[in-house]
């Protein structure tokens, strides 16, 4: 019996050129694209980067892909293209039983217990970073605070402080992947053929290679060392799985090469534009700015704290609301399936519209306003109307990490330096996070 369902390719959506699609109009201004693409409808289908999406823009839609019947999807081939070149073993890539243990040995890292221990190490980084900032003095507060938050976690989840040289080849890496990506993966180089030489690629690729050999270097020396620690860096270097083996060293490397990334950027441009918006609101950071003397008095904050700083919480949520660090997610059907009623095959990729649907009024007053009061009332809305860190078995696993030190490093600044802002406006575009791009600020300290 033939299914009398539509397909995918009855769905509205932009007519692109021919060839290339909607690719040209996406890479110019992604995220424009997809907060107009939600005019179509809560499924919505354009055709760019040479395959097939399916844009999803509703979060009960979003909620049946990641959880409640997420084992019938996967990454994608979307992304895999995107893997092959960062830790395509490392638990991000991963699938299937191989994923499900490695994502059990490395939640050990990430326990209670764990991210308190890391606490001390987020202020006290902050705290460092801080005091570097020169009185009256103008900071691209976008670079600054990657170089906290690179800080912050080599020294916490790795144990091991990575400084100077080694430091600037992991911006180096970072940065020549965003390049690659907003030109070329993303951007108007994707509809150029695939033997055509891309600058970028070239520099993303020799990055890379470098930043392999660098934790070739740092895994050489934990070995070699008697430290018999439990961050991260030590668990892989020592673990074995349930049935006695253990992971290869390709495994070992991706796995290192996934948090190095994933583990810093993320939360450097969350805090950036925290920062941003606080900048330009007296209102909610004096509430900032006194939550923090409240709960602290005249030190800094600690892990214990965490629950009373519900401000320092809201204006974080509000800037992953407005800008979350993945404004997209991608996930493909293993089988034949159907969504809100419609046919959907494998090899189509599925798009879920974060960015959109953080920004639909159906969910959101003003959706475009900065307002961290939003968080802090019971506003009776769907669950998955906001989803910065995914959700499902395969949510973010360093999702209390990246609270944890979006708060305490909120409330550090906080007590010590505020913004004025010299850059007039934000261009973020789609590179490892969505990143803010040079965001220059005076820095006073009242
Ligand atoms: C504000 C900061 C962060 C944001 C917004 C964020 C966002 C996300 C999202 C949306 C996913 C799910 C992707 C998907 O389902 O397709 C994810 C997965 C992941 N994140 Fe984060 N992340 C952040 C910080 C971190 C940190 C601090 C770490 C590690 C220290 C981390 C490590 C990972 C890993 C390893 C995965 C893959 C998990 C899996 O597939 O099992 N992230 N993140």
């Amino acid at each position: 019996m033939s299914d009398a369902r539509p397909s995918t390719s009855s769905l509205p959506g932009p007519r692109g050129l021919p060839f290339v699609g909607n690719t040209i109009s996406f890479a110019r201004e992604p995220l424009a694209f997809l907060e107009a693409i939600r005019e179509y409808g809560d499924l919505a289908r354009y055709e760019a980067f040479g395959r097939e999406f399916v844009v999803v823009s509703r979060p009960d839609l979003v909620e049946a892909v990641l959880v409640s019947r997420s084992d019938e999807f996967w990454r994608g081939s979307f992304e895999h293209e995107l893997g092959e070149g960062v830790g395509i073993e490392g638990v991000f890539f991963s699938e299937g039983e191989q994923w499900r243990r490695q994502r059990l040995l490395l939640q050990n890292a990430f326990t209670p217990v764990r991210i308190e221990s890391y606490a001390e190490v987020m202020v006290d980084e902050t705290v460092r970073e801080v005091a570097s900032w020169p009185e009256g003095g103008v900071i691209d507060v976008n670079e600054r605070l990657s170089a906290l938050t690179l800080g912050a976690l080599t020294r916490s989840l790795f144990a091991l402080p990575l400084e100077g040289d080694r430091a600037d080849r992991v911006r180096r890496w970072v940065d020549a992947m965003g390049a690659y990506l907003e030109a070329d993966f993303f951007g108007p180089g994707a509809v150029l053929p695939s033997w055509f030489p891309r600058r970028t690629e070239r520099e993303y690729e020799r990055a890379t290679a470098d930043v392999e050999a660098l934790v070739g270097d740092l895994l050489t020396e934990r070995r070699e060392s008697d430290a018999e620690g439990d961050d991260l860096l030590s668990l892989l270097a020592t673990a074995e799985y349930p049935d006695g083996t253990r992971p290869s060293a390709d495994e070992i490397s991706d796995q290192l090469l996934t948090f190095l990334l994933a583990g810093h950027e993320t939360t450097a441009t969350a805090l950036t534009y925290a920062c941003w918006f606080l900048a330009a609101d007296d209102e909610i950071r004096e509430r900032l700015e006194r939550e923090v003397e409240a709960v602290c008095g005249d030190r800094d904050p600690t892990f214990a704290d965490l629950p009373e700083l519900t401000v320092a919480e809201a204006v974080g949520r509000e800037a992953l609301r407005l800008y979350p660090p993945l404004p997209f997610l991608h996930r493909e059907p293993r089988e034949p399936t159907s969504l809100d009623g419609v046919r959907v095959a494998p090899g189509t990729t599925i798009q879920l519209n974060m960015y959109g649907i953080h920004r639909d009024e159906r969910w959101w007053a003003a959706p475009d306003s900065f307002r961290p009061e939003r968080w802090l009332d019971d506003a009776d809305r769907p669950e998955y109307a906001s989803f910065p860190f995914g959700g499902g078995p395969r949510h973010c696993i360093g999702m209390r990490f990246a609270m944890t030190e979006l708060k305490l490093s909120l409330a550090t600044i906080a007590r010590r330096v505020r913004f004025d802002r010299v850059s007039t406006s934000l261009d973020p575009s789609i590179e490892v996070s969505l990143d803010p791009g040079t965001v220059e600020m005076r820095v006073r300290r009242p």
